[in-house]
């Protein structure tokens, strides 16, 4: 759906989900992620950047597994230390998955995603039209009931400072693993949040497309 299209019916609280396509099993039980090997840093840096053109061919469980690692995962479990960081380590947002066959949420201690709504959502998360198919969306969302300890002035700042960690650990994955992405904040909240079912201490902050980048002509 055009850009325009969308925006109107955001206009009239429209934009819905589409009816779930494939088998959506009720929880992903991930393969272990690979934390070896990949682009050296520096290198990575280098390749990092925004891409908005994706093939709508379906990530590998493999990749789906070590992007939600390096966006959220425990890399301490000693400590319970995670991938990104997060004030006072309140590891406050949720990362949900929108997939053709329905939206997840990442579970980070068992690395498993968990079905939240058999429905397609990926259209909602976007007003531009690749959200429609590019194969994954990632969504950030604050859990404010996990923030109790920080004032409540602060909750929203820290929570997007931490976001912003998720987003570029997930930039250079992608510029590691040859993948396309583009963090975004140019949605529609209200429909996003009834889209996603979430409570009344869920905020959705940014939304993430993943796939791999659109062949040109010339590289097919
Ligand atoms: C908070 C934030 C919100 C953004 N929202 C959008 C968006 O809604 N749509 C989009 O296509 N790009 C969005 N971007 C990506 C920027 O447009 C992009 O990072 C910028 O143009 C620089 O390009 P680069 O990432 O390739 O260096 C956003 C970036 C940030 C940090």
């Amino acid at each position: 759906m055009n850009t325009l299209t969308k925006m109107a019916l955001g206009l009239l609280g429209q934009i819905k989900p589409h009816p779930a396509v494939g088998y959506a099993a009720s929880t992903i039980h991930l393969p272990t992620a690979n934390t070896t090997g990949g682009l050296p840093l520096m290198q990575a840096m280098m390749q990092r950047q925004s891409q908005r053109e994706f093939e709508t061919t379906p990530l590998p469980e493999q990749v789906l597994s070590d992007l939600l690692w390096v966006a959220a995962g425990i890399n301490r479990p000693d400590v319970n230390g995670c991938t990104t960081p997060s004030a006072m380590n309140a590891q406050e947002i949720q990362v949900y998955v929108a997939l053709p066959s329905g939206l997840y949420r990442y579970a980070a201690p068992t690395h498993t995603m968990h079905l939240v709504t058999a429905t397609d959502v990926r259209r909602v998360t976007g007003y531009q039209d690749f959200v429609d198919d590019a194969p994954l969306d990632l969504i950030y969302v604050a859990d404010h009931a996990r923030m109790k300890l920080i004032p409540a002035s602060q909750r929203e700042s820290y929570a997007s400072a931490a976001v912003g960690a998720m987003a570029q650990n997930v930039y250079l994955y992608c510029a590691s693993a040859n993948l396309a992405t583009v963090i975004r904040a140019w949605f529609d909240r209200t429909a996003l949040s009834q889209a996603m079912e979430l409570g009344n201490d869920q905020q959705v902050l940014l939304s993430q497309t993943v796939g791999m980048p659109k062949k040109t002509k010339l590289s097919s």
